[in-house]
């Protein structure tokens, strides 16, 4: 009984011990992989946590950078436009005090006519749509610019006749008289002591017939110093259209 009780504890001791024993060991074993993989899930949770912090931290400050850049931009902005708000407002101040001028045609009064030199033209520089403006002077057919810089000067004249020059020539009646008719605008300078021909403009008026009209128009851009003299020259004075203000003109500004 005892042995039996012995043999019974000891085999159940020993069938028991080898169970436990391995129980033992598997629960010592589960005991240590529990261990192992709670310790191995808190080491997840901190790496996770560590992460999950390193990455918000990151993110908050690239937030904060991204932020901060766009204060910068907004600021840039805001002082950039300011700036170019004023700028603009400047110059357009500096604008209206550019010497400019428009000048009208008047009657013209004949002139004797120099051999090989066009005569010029002389204007109003006042009334209707006629101005002179910042320093701008007419005086005795020319236009004097008062600063230097980048002009655009311009000029339309407009020509009429009765009868083409051109069958004149042919008729042999007026040889002298050319078949074209010319306008040339000149710039004299006191460093140059020849007038510059600035713009020219010519045109056949051989196959116009009686009762014509004629515009020439010319407009460029020429870099004028302080003092520089413009005025309008004809090939012939007597075929400029007086009659009206928008037919005939000439100006030059600053830009
Ligand atoms: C235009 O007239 C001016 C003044 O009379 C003269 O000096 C100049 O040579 C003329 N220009 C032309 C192209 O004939
Ligand atoms: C234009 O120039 C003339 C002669 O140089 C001068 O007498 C006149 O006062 C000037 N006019 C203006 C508005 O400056």
């Amino acid at each position: 009984m005892a042995e039996d009780l012995g043999l019974d504890f000891g085999e159940t001791a020993s069938v028991e011990m080898l169970p436990e024993e391995g129980s033992c060991r598997s629960k010592a074993r589960g005991g240590l992989e529990a261990r192992s993989s709670s310790i191995c899930w808190a080491l997840t949770c901190c790496l996770v946590l560590m992460l999950a912090a390193l990455t918000t931290y990151l993110l908050m400050g690239q937030l904060q950078a991204q932020g901060d850049t766009c204060a910068q931009f907004q600021a840039l902005t805001r002082r950039e436009f300011e700036h170019l708000h004023q700028r603009a407002y400047t110059d357009l101040r500096a604008d209206r005090n550019k010497p400019r001028a428009h000048l009208t045609v008047v009657r013209q009064i004949p002139t004797t006519r120099l051999k090989n030199q066009f005569p010029a033209l002389h204007w109003e520089h006042e009334l209707g749509l006629a101005f002179t403006k910042n320093r701008m002077n007419y005086t005795n057919k020319f236009l004097v610019i008062p600063e230097s810089g980048d002009y655009f000067v311009y000029s339309q004249v407009t020509f009429r006749g009765t009868t083409s020059k051109c069958g004149k020539i042919n008729q042999g009646s007026q040889p002298n008289k050319p078949d074209s008719i010319i306008v040339v605008i000149t710039k004299v300078t006191d460093s140059y002591p020849e007038p510059t021909q600035l713009l020219t403009g010519t045109k056949s008026v051989c196959e116009i017939g009686s009762n014509w009209f004629q515009p020439v128009y010319l407009g460029a851009m020429f870099s004028l110093q302080e003092g520089d003299r413009l005025m309008v020259n004809v090939s012939d004075i007597s075929l400029v259209d007086y009659t009206k203000e928008d037919k005939t003109f000439f100006g030059a500004f600053l830009l």
